[in-house]
C-alpha cells in the first residue's frame, strides 16, 4: 500500500468486549463511546460494525468528524435511513462504502468476468439461495435481529448480500415480483425467517431467490446459478474455490466444467496476503482481508482491487428489500423502484 497503517481505537459500550478485542487485535486503545473515535484526530478511517439500528448515527457521527467509513451490511433497514447516510458521506467528501465480502470469492468475480466476456450470451435466469440456520437455536431468537419489524429478518441479514450478488453478476434490478414472507414462531420472533421472492433486472434478466434461516444443515448455504442464451455457471460456497461453467461451445445435455480458482486468481489482483494458487481453497476471512484493502486502496488512492460498494449502490440494495417487504404486504404484487443517480456499480468496467 506504501503507508503504515496502525489499528488506534477500538469503541464499545460493553467495556470487556471493548477491551477484549483492544488485547487481541492489538488496537492501541479501547473506547466505551464511538464519540471519543470520531473526536480523534489521529484516526482517518473507521469500520462500523455495530447492529443495524446503530449504524445511521455512528456513520452520520464519523462522516460529520471527516472520517472515511466502512459500514457494515445492510447498510440500513429504511430507505430515509439510506439516502440520510449516502448524503452524510457525499457532504462530507468522504468514503463510503458497504461490507458484502461475498463479492470477494474469487469463483465469483471469476464468474462475472465470464458473463461480462459473452460467455454466458445475454442472461436469462439468476437464482439465488442463502440459507442459515442460526433461526433453529433458541438463544440466538432474543437477539436485535430477531425483534424488529418485517424485512429486519432474513432479508436484511442474509437478504442483502444476496441482493448484492445479483446486481454484482446481473446488473441493476428494476422490480420485485410475489415476495412472501413467513416466520415459524411469532412468539419468539417478530421478523420474517424465511423469504421467497422473484425480480426482474433492468435487462430484463429474471431472477428467482430463497432465503431462510432456519435451514436445518445449512449454518452457510449460499449458492446460484446463472443461466444465459449460450452458456450457463453455478457456484456453491460449500466448495468456495471452484464453480462450474458451461459455456456456448458445449453440446445441449453437456455438464459443466468444473474450473479451480484461488486467491492468486487475476479477479483478486494479490489482495490477499498469503496468495495462494488455484484450488488451494480460501475462506471468509480472506475475503474480508480482501475487502479491507480494497478499502485501504480507496483511501489511500490506490487503483488495484475493485472498489467496495458505495453508499449510493447500496442504496438499491435497501430500496429492493424494502420492495420485498412492499410485494408481500401486497399479496405478492409488483413493486418497481427507483433508480438511483450516480455511478456505475463498483467494478463495472
Ligand atoms: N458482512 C457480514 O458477513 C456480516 C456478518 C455478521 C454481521 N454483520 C453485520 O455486522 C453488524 C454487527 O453485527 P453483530 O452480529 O456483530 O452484532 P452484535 O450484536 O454482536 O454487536 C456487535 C458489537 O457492537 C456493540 N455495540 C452496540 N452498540 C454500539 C455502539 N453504539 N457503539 C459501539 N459499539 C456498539 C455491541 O456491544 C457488540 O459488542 C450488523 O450490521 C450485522 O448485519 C455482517
Amino acid at each position: 500500500l506504501g503507508v503504515d497503517v496502525h489499528l488506534v481505537a477500538i469503541a464499545d459500550p460493553q467495556r470487556h468486549m471493548a477491551d477484549d478485542a483492544h488485547r487481541r487485535y492489538g488496537f492501541a486503545r479501547s473506547e466505551e463511546n464511538w464519540k471519543a473515535i470520531a473526536a480523534n484526530p489521529d484516526i482517518d478511517l473507521v469500520s462500523v460494525a455495530v447492529p443495524d439500528a446503530f449504524h445511521r448515527e455512528i456513520v452520520e457521527g464519523m462522516a460529520a468528524a471527516g472520517k472515511h467509513v466502512l459500514c457494515e451490511k445492510p447498510l440500513a433497514a429504511a430507505v430515509e435511513d439510506a439516502e440520510a447516510m449516502v448524503d452524510a458521506v457525499e457532504r462530507a467528501g468522504v468514503i463510503g462504502a458497504v461490507s458484502h465480502e461475498w463479492r470477494r470469492i474469487p469463483a465469483v468475480s471469476n464468474i462475472r468476468w465470464h458473463i461480462n466476456n459473452g460467455a454466458l450470451g445475454d442472461l436469462l435466469h439468476f437464482h439465488g439461495r442463502f440459507f442459515a440456520d442460526y433461526g433453529l437455536i433458541a438463544e440466538n431468537r432474543l437477539s436485535w435481529r430477531f425483534s424488529g419489524p418485517p424485512g429486519s429478518g432474513v432479508v436484511s441479514d442474509v437478504g442483502s448480500h444476496l441482493i448484492d450478488l445479483a446486481e454484482y453478476l446481473c446488473g441493476p434490478l428494476a422490480r420485485i415480483h410475489g415476495a412472501l414472507l413467513t416466520g415459524v414462531d411469532a412468539a419468539a420472533a417478530k421478523n420474517e425467517d424465511m423469504a421467497f421472492f422473484s425480480c426482474s433486472f433492468r435487462s430484463g434478466t429474471i431472477g428467482s431467490f430463497a432465503l431462510s434461516r432456519m435451514a436445518k444443515g445449512q449454518p452457510i448455504g449460499l449458492g446460484f446459478d446463472v443461466y444465459g442464451t449460450a452458456g450457463a455457471a453455478s457456484f456453491d460456497l460449500s466448495r468456495p474455490a471452484e464453480f462450474y461453467l458451461l459455456s456456448a461451445a458445449a453440446p445441449l445435455g453437456a455438464s459443466g466444467t468444473r474450473i479451480l480458482v484461488g486467491l492468486s486468481d487475476p479477479s483478486v489482483h494479490g489482495g490477499a496476503p498469503s496468495g495462494g494458487g488455484a484450488g488451494l481453497g480460501h475462506g471468509l476471512s480472506d475475503y474480508f482481508v480482501i475487502q479491507a484493502r480494497a478499502f485501504l486502496e480507496q483511501v489511500v488512492g490506490r487503483s488495484g482491487l475493485t472498489p467496495c460498494v458505495s453508499f449510493r449502490e447500496e442504496l438499491r440494495t435497501v430500496q429492493a428489500m424494502d420492495a420485498v417487504v412492499r410485494s408481500a404486504g401486497g399479496g405478492g404484487k409488483s413493486i418497481g423502484f427507483a433508480d438511483v443517480a450516480g455511478p456505475a456499480r463498483a467494478g463495472d468496467d
